[in-house]
C-alpha cells in the first residue's frame, strides 16, 4: 500500500524522505511526490511512476529544507498520474498533506466544498481533506493541529495523513485511522512513516500512533498526541527490534530470493524458544491467557486474505488432524459482509503478515463486536491486528519486503503447527508418542528446507523450459491443496502468467478440459497422504498430453517415470510437508519472473500490505 514519509529537524529533510520512499517501496506504488517547506516557501514536486522518477524530476530544482512529508500512492481514486499524485495542496497554496486510505464522503465533502468556492486540481479523494482542513483554519481561527482535528470529525473512511503548513517550518500534524503511522523520536528532530523500516536507521525509540489519534510533532517541543474526540493522551515510547540489515538485500539480486533463502532460519527464529528441547512442552506464551479459550472453543474461525488464507487453510487440517476442533477458514472479505453466526464461545484467528490489512483488520472487529476471542498470527510487530486482538503469536520471520510472501507462508504455518500441537496435547488428541515424533520432525524441517534450496539450479532449469508458457495447472491433495493454491498464486503474482491452483481430484470435474500438449501441470505428489491418487491423478492428466513438473519425495520411482521434471525432496510427515513442498514452486516462480524480466520485488498493481478495502 502506499507509503509515508515525513521528517521535521536540523537536517535536509530531502535525502531523508526520499531514502524513506525507497525503502517504502516493496509496499506496491504508483506514483510519488515530495513536500518541501524552507522560508515560508511551500515546494511540491511529484511524478507517476517510480521514486527515481521523481528524484530525476527533481535534480535541477530546489530542495532544501528541515521539514517534508512523501508519498508513495497506490491510487484508489483517479488515475495514476502527476497530478492525482500526493502532496495535494490547498486552495492558498499554504498547506500540503499527504494520505493514505480512502475518504469514503469525499462527494459529499467536495460537492460543498465547491458550492462555497474551492476549486480542485485531482480526481482524488485525498484533496478534498486538504481543502476541508484550510477551510475550517480559517473560519475557526484555530491553529493546524486543532483545524486538522475538526476536519477529521467530518471525515468518514480511513486514513493516515501528514500535513504542513509553508508558515510553520517547525511542525508536522499527523493523524491516523485504519492505516498505520510510525513516529521516531531522534534529538531535536523527528520522524514519521507507514512502517519502521524508514526510521531505524535514526532511531529506535518510537510511537506507533493509535486509531483515531492527531499528533503535532513539533522539532522544538515534545510529542503531542490527542484524539479526534479532544482527549490528550500521554504518548508511549516503544524500542524498536528491527535491525538494519534486516531490510537490505545483502548480496541477493532481489528480496524476493533473500527471503525464500532466510527460510531455514526464520523457521527456527519462529521456534526459537518455544520447544523445550528436554521435555518436548511446547509454550506460546502470547497465547498463554487464552488457552482455556481455545481448548473449549466449539470452532475456530481463521479470517485471512491472500498467502495468509493458504496457510489459514493448512492450519484447518492441523487443527482438525491433530487437535479435533472443527476450524472454518474464511476470506475476511466475505466473512466481514456475510451476516456470519458468531458466538462468545468461537475463537476468530486472524492471520497476517502486515497486521495491517483493512480487510482482516474489519473481521477482527466483528468478530469482537460479536463477544468471540479474537486471536491473531502476524509478523509485523506492533502492527493493528495485534494492538487489536486479545491475545496472539508473533511469526518473528523479520521484515519480508518482497510484495510476494514467502517466508511469512512458512512461519505462519509453523505457529499453526504449535498451536494445533500444544492444544492437541492438553486435549489429550494426540499420543504422548505421536506428539513427540511431530516435534521431532518440526525440529528438522530447517534443515530439510536447507537441502530443498540446494535444488535451486535444477528448478532454474525448469523454469527456462516453461517460462513462455502462458497458463499452469497446480494440483495437490490433502496438507498439499492449500500449496497448490499458493504455488499458482506466487507464479500469478510474479510472472503475470495465468494460473490455477485445484485439488488434483476436482481436476477431472473442469479444469482437464483446458489440458493439452502446451499446459504444464505442476503436481504435488510427495509420499503419504493420497500418494497413490494423486498417482491416478497423474495418469489421467498424461493421458491427455499435459507437460508434467512433479515434487515427489527423494527415491520416488513411479511418479519419476510418469513426470517430464521431478523435483525430489527429502521425505516428512505429511502434516508438516508444506513446509517442504513449497520451497521449489517459491523458487520455481521467482526464476520464470525473472527470465521474463518482470519486477519481482514490486510487481505491477500489487501493494503489499492492502490498508483499503
Ligand atoms: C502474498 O504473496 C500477497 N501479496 C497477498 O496475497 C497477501 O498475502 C495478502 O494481501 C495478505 O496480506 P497480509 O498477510 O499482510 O494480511
Ligand atoms: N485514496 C487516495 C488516492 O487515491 C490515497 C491512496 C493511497 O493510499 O495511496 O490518491
Amino acid at each position: 500500500m502506499c507509503g509515508i514519509v515525513g521528517y521535521v529537524g536540523g537536517q535536509q529533510a530531502y535525502p531523508i524522505i526520499v531514502k524513506g520512499l525507497h525503502r517504502l517501496e516493496y509496499r506496491g506504488y504508483d506514483s510519488a511526490g515530495i513536500a518541501i517547506t524552507t522560508d515560508k516557501q511551500l515546494n511540491i514536486y511529484k511524478q507517476a511512476g517510480k521514486v527515481s522518477d521523481l528524484e530525476d524530476f527533481v535534480k535541477d530544482k530546489n530542495v532544501k529544507g528541515n521539514i517534508g512529508i512523501g508519498h508513495t500512492r497506490w491510487a484508489t481514486h483517479g488515475v495514476p498520474n502527476q497530478l492525482n499524485a500526493h502532496p495535494h495542496k490547498s486552495g492558498d497554496s499554504n498547506l500540503a498533506l499527504i494520505h493514505n486510505g480512502i475518504i469514503e464522503n469525499y462527494d459529499s465533502l467536495k460537492k460543498a466544498l465547491i458550492k462555497r468556492g474551492h476549486v480542485f486540481e485531482s480526481e482524488t479523494d485525498t484533496e478534498v481533506l486538504v481543502h476541508l482542513i484550510e477551510e475550517i483554519k480559517k473560519n475557526e481561527k484555530v491553529n493546524l493541529f486543532e483545524a486538522v482535528r475538526l476536519a477529521l470529525n467530518e471525515v468518514i473512511g480511513a486514513y493516515a495523513i501528514l500535513v504542513i503548513d509553508k508558515e510553520n517550518n517547525e511542525e508536522i500534524i499527523a493523524a491516523r485511522k485504519g492505516s498505520p503511522l510510525v513516529i521516531g523520536i531522534g534529538k531535536g528532530e523527528y520522524f514519521v512513516a507507514s512502517d519502521a523500516t524508514p526510521i531505524v536507521e535514526y532511531t529506535r525509540n518510537v510511537v506507533y500512533l493509535e486509531d483515531e489519534q492527531i499528533a503535532r510533532i513539533n522539532k522544538k517541543e515534545a510529542l503531542e498526541i490527542k484524539t479526534i474526540s479532544n482527549i490528550i493522551k500521554t504518548p508511549y515510547i516503544d524500542e524498536l527490534e528491527l535491525s538494519l540489515e534486516a531490510i537490505e538485500k545483502e548480496g541477493f539480486e532481489h528480496f524476493m530470493l533473500k527471503e525464500i533463502f532466510e527460510q531455514p532460519k526464520c523457521i527456527l527464529d519462529t521456534m526459537r524458544g518455544r520447544i523445550n528441547a528436554k521435555t518436548g512442552e511446547i509454550t506460546l506464551g502470547g497465547i498463554l491467557d487464552y488457552e482455556k479459550k481455545i481448548l473449549n472453543a466449539e470452532r475456530i474461525i481463521i479470517v485471512a486474505c491472500g498467502t495468509s488464507w493458504h496457510a489459514g487453510l493448512i492450519g484447518e487440517y492441523l487443527f482438525e488432524d491433530l487437535a479435533r476442533i472443527s476450524v472454518e477458514v474464511e476470506y475476511a472479505s466475505e466473512f466481514r459482509y456475510r451476516n456470519p453466526i458468531i458466538t462468545e464461545k468461537d475463537v476468530v484467528l486472524a492471520i497476517s503478515q502486515s497486521g495491517e490489512t483493512a480487510d482482516t483488520m474489519a473481521a477482527l472487529e466483528l468478530a469482537k463486536q460479536k463477544g468471540a476471542t479474537i486471536l491473531g498470527i502476524c509478523n509485523v510487530v506492533g502492527s493493528s491486528i495485534p494492538r487489536l486482538t486479545d491475545a496472539g503469536s508473533y511469526t518473528h520471520a523479520g521484515p519480508e519486503i518482497g510484495v510476494a510472501s514467502t517466508k511469512a507462508f512458512t512461519t505462519q504455518v509453523v505457529v499453526l503447527t504449535l498451536m494445533a500441537l500444544r492444544i492437541a496435547k492438553e486435549k489429550g488428541t494426540l499420543t504422548n508418542t505421536e506428539y513427540r515424533q511431530i516435534i521431532t520432525e518440526l525440529e528438522l524441517i530447517p534443515k530439510k528446507v536447507e537441502k530443498v534450496l540446494e535444488l535451486d539450479d535444477l528448478i532454474k532449469e525448469i523454469a527456462a523450459e516453461f517460462k513462455d508458457a502462458t497458463n499452469f495447472l497446480y494440483l495437490g491433495r490433502g496438507y498439499n491443496f492449500p500449496v497448490a493454491l499458493e504455488g499458482a498464486l506466487k507464479l500469478k503474482e510474479i510472472s503475470y502468467i495465468h494460473a490455477e491452483g485445484y485439488p488434483a481430484a476436482e481436476m477431472k470435474h473442469g479444469p482437464i478440459a483446458l489440458i493439452d500438449e502446451h499446459m504444464p501441470i505442476v503436481v504435488l505428489a510427495t509420499r503419504k497422504g493420497n500418494y497413490e491418487k494423486v498417482v491416478s491423478n497423474i495418469q489421467e492428466v498424461k493421458a491427455r498430453g499435459g507437460r508434467l513438473i512433479a515434487i515427489v519425495t527423494e527415491g520416488d520411482k513411479t511418479v519419476k517415470e510418469l513426470a517430464d521434471y521431478c523435483i525430489e525432496i527429502p521425505a516428512c510427515f505429511e502434516e508438516l510437508m508444506p513446509l517442504l513442498s513449497i520451497i521449489p514452486l517459491q523458487l520455481l516462480s521467482y526464476h520464470i519472473a525473472v527470465m521474463r524480466n518482470c519486477n519481482v520485488d514490486q510487481p505491477r498493481n500489487l501493494a503489499k500490505s492492502v490498508t483499503v478495502e
